[in-house]
């Protein structure tokens, strides 16, 4: 919503940070936990596109190029509302005063963009039924830690991280919001060898997107001249997203996210991970990960 919207329902914002419960042994907000039979139930429909990630993954980005390309290129429809509207954030709840989700989803015309940070076993089984289109971005354990690090300081809603130490522990031992990375990387690798499943790695779309985007377009069944292509490669570089209030959530009730701690964009780079890492964090992690990462094809590039 904009920051207008936002302020017009004057909602006194918990400045607390949100509960943890779990639904089947992950972590989630404990008001996703207590309206789970309802996120379970959601009715997805044939044309739905879902965007699936583990939260910091490249959510934000991949969705600024699915609705540019959505819109043909059209940078002033893509400005009608910030990236929470225009994409129902399907099982998340922000306030109870406020729609949640699969509301959201549910009052949206189709055929909708949806996104979710669910992993893959506790999509709702009407995603599988109605055959949907799904893009998973994957990225690199890493980088994805220490933007969720930095995401949950900037967030007051979040679980408090504690120290980078502290929060790198519970995020190798899955014990973070929406549970495991390696579970959540590795469950959808799987599936999508059985649905229609665009699996992407935000290391490759940050390498050429110009490439990635076209493996989008290809998925979408959308054929865009170059020269709109040329804009989307342009619109939904960092620099350009990091100063666009509709994309860089600065119109998010300034209660919640807090971008003087950390600004939403934050870096958007491959390897900034070498910056938090201390050379005993990065042998232990390293071990740890050849474990949970042993009998899988699906690897990662932590530089470029
Ligand atoms: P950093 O914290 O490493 O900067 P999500 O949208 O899934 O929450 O992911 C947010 C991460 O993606 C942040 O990472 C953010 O800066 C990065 N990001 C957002 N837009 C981007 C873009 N256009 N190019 C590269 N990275 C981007």
């Amino acid at each position: 919503m904009s920051a207008e919207k936002f302020e017009a329902i004057k909602i006194d914002w918990e400045v607390t940070r949100y509960e943890v419960a779990e639904v089947e042994g992950i972590p989630f907000t404990k008001k996703i936990c207590d309206k789970w039979d309802k996120i379970w139930a959601f009715q997805a429909k044939p044309d739905d596109l879902l965007i699936s990630t583990y939260a910091k993954a490249g959510t934000t980005w991949t969705q600024e190029i699915v609705d540019m390309i959505q819109h043909d290129g059209d940078i002033e429809k893509c400005k009608r509302a910030s990236t929470y509207e225009r994409h129902p954030f399907i099982e998340w709840i922000l306030h109870e005063r406020l729609p949640p989700g699969w509301e959201q989803a549910e009052a949206a015309p189709s055929p909708r963009t949806l996104k979710t940070h669910l992993p893959v076993q506790l999509i709702p089984p009407s995603f599988w039924e109605q055959n949907c289109k799904i893009i998973y971005v994957a990225r690199n354990a890493k980088d994805n830690a220490v933007s969720y690090y930095h995401f949950h300081r900037m967030n007051q809603i979040m679980p408090e991280p504690g120290t980078w130490e502290e929060f790198l522990e519970k995020y190798m031992a899955g014990e973070v919001l929406w549970g495991s990375w390696y579970d959540h990387v590795k469950g959808w690798w799987k599936a999508k060898d059985n649905h229609r499943i665009l699996y992407l790695f935000y290391e490759d779309l940050k390498e050429n997107p110009r490439r990635e985007i076209q493996k989008i377009l290809q998925f979408l069944e959308k054929d865009l001249e170059k020269e709109i292509l040329d804009k989307i490669i342009h619109h939904t570089q960092f620099e350009i997203m990091k100063d666009n209030p509709m994309a860089n959530y600065t119109a998010f009730p300034s209660e919640i996210m807090n971008h003087k701690i950390s600004p939403f964009m934050r870096k958007g780079a491959v390897g900034d991970w070498k910056n938090y890492f201390t050379v005993a964090q990065n042998e232990r992690f390293n071990d740890d990960y050849k474990k949970k990462m042993a009998g899988t094809s699906l690897t990662f590039r932590m530089e470029l």
